[in-house]
């Protein structure tokens, strides 16, 4: 593996070219620019035509791709070479997802194991201690083996022959009483998701399940019966009492935020049964082969990543709002702020030396139209450039087709506003002011607009387009990482708060 550019982001040719067009000035693209600037994955569709951008800057982001060496890093990233060069470790969570054929027998191993777990606790073959099927499985991790599997859950929801997911992540008490509440230990699987079986919350909260399952059924022998672990710490696991064939490996290579496709994902395979799940991972493999196998120019996730570069660098943005257009993707900005700060809030570059750019913007969000009724007033009219994505379902699975039609309208014309500005406003409203009224309004209506977003439409929100949505924006991660020259994949900067948690517990 050898560096992926030649020089630091800012003295490429690429990058000072993009700094001469940002100061000839940017405004977001007007007319119908679809054609242009729009793309279809599979069940994705990219619009990125409000994005501040013409051919002349397209053209020249991918320049800066290519001169970043982001061939080679994509070729190092599925090759398995070890690009976090940090911990010395390969990025395996791509051949998780790869279909059973292609996938290395070790990988097939392991998610065979816990698809076989996920069916026999669905279809009851797998029981607890007194004979009786799991009514609900309880999900205990933090972080990366939390968000992805809470997101799925929130997303897809359970067939309905599924027992009941609960998740516990928080150290909070409060959260632990919660996820116990009423729960029967003899009905209760409990899956214990930690990559390093080391973290403080997890730890916690596993040994107050233990303890709580334990009091209750006054039965030692029946606790291998109702525990699970998906861990890359098995030994740990097996110290927490567990025998090993409860413990289910996610593998060394499978980093936290990038662990849903492995046995992290249990929960899920649970809820959605084996087919489901499968669907997921097709969706991931679909974007990863054309992650691989597009031209630079063409290639979805690299251009969301320029198109951050050209907003977070050249314009200023120093966030990234994540705006879901969808109530089932309510936990999206929480997922997405996780894989994209902690992998990319990084100042020091892969070689070492501190960076000369700003890598990744502050990414936030919620759900929408909810949003709009909060935080929208400071996206149209505030002080701040930001960038934003705008995602939503075309189809939808409820029966309230006029609600799906409103909410699609409104996501639709938030893009519309925050590009157009005062063109929208002044075919939008018709207020009925005085003219004396209107001209001491009018500074306080105006909306400048040409702020830059991406829309990114689901054809439904299936667990194949889900899958295919989650991968689209892990590689946009990896390739932002690659361009501004940051490990993406390790996360030193969280370790100091926790070890000053221990003494001032003490
Ligand atoms: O503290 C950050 C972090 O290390 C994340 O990277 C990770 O997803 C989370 O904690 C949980 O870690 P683990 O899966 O090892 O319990």
């Amino acid at each position: 593996m050898s560096a992926w550019a030649a020089k630091p982001p800012e003295r490429l040719p690429a990058w000072q070219r993009l700094g001469a067009l940002a100061e000839k000035g940017r405004r977001a693209g007007v007319g119908n620019r679809f054609e242009d600037f729009s793309a279809r994955l599979g069940p994705l569709l990219v619009d990125y035509s409000r994005q501040r951008i013409n051919d002349e800057v397209r053209r020249c982001l991918v320049a800066l791709a290519v001169e970043s060496g982001l061939e080679a890093a994509i070729d190092d990233l599925f090759s398995g070479a070890p690009i976090n060069n940090t911990e010395q470790r390969a990025v395996g969570h791509t051949v998780l997802r790869q279909p059973k054929d292609a996938c290395p027998p070790h990988a097939a191993q392991m998610r065979e194991r816990f698809l076989q777990i996920a069916q026999d606790v669905r279809d009851g073959s797998r029981r607890g201690f007194t004979g009786r099927p799991f009514e609900c499985v309880l999900h205990i991790g933090i972080g990366g083996s939390h968000l992805g599997p809470e997101l799925c859950l929130q997303a897809l929801g359970s067939t309905p022959d599924a027992p009941a997911i609960r998740f516990l992540a928080n150290v909070d008490g409060a959260a632990g009483a919660a996820a116990l509440a009423g729960l029967d230990p003899a009905t209760t699987l409990v899956v214990v998701a930690s990559k390093s079986f080391k973290t403080l919350e997890t730890r916690l909260n596993a040994q107050l399940t233990k303890s709580w399952f334990l009091e209750r059924t006054c039965n030692p022998k029946a606790f291998a019966k109702h525990f699970l672990a998906a861990t890359a710490n098995v030994q740990a696991a097996r110290e927490f009492g567990l025998p090993a064939a409860n413990c289910l490996d996610i593998g060394d290579s499978t980093g936290g935020r990038f662990s849903l496709w492995s046995a992290v994902g249990l929960p899920v395979a649970v809820a959605l049964g084996r087919a489901g799940f499968e669907d997921l991972l097709a969706g991931a493999h679909l974007v990863d082969r054309h992650f691989q196998d597009a031209p630079l120019d063409a290639n979805l996730p690299l251009l969301l990543a320029l198109l951050q570069v050209w907003n977070t660098n050249f314009g200023g943005a120093a966030t990234h709002a994540v705006l879901a257009y969808d109530h089932r993707l309510r936990s999206l900005p929480s997922y997405l702020q996780q894989l994209e700060m902690e992998s990319n809030g990084k100042s020091v570059r892969r070689d070492g030396e501190q960076t000369g750019t700003h890598t990744a913007p502050v990414v936030w969000g919620g759900e929408e139209t909810n949003g709009q009724h909060a935080f929208h007033q400071l996206l149209h009219q505030g002080t701040r450039a930001y960038s934003a994505d705008l995602i939503a379902c075309i189809r939808h699975r409820h029966r309230l087709p006029d609600h799906h039609r409103w909410l699609l309208a409104n996501c639709l014309a938030q893009g519309e506003a925050m590009r157009d500005g005062e063109r929208a406003l002044s075919r939008g409203s018709a207020r009925g002011l005085a003219p004396s009224q209107e001209n001491t309004v009018e500074p306080h209506r105006r909306v400048a607009g040409d702020r830059a977003t991406t829309t990114i439409l689901l054809d439904a929100l299936t667990p194949h387009a889900l899958g295919a949505l989650l991968a689209l924006y892990e590689h946009k991660t990896f390739c932002l990482g690659a361009l501004w020259q940051v490990n993406a994949f390790d996360q030193w900067g969280v370790e100091l708060g926790k070890a000053l948690a221990e003494p001032i517990h003490a």
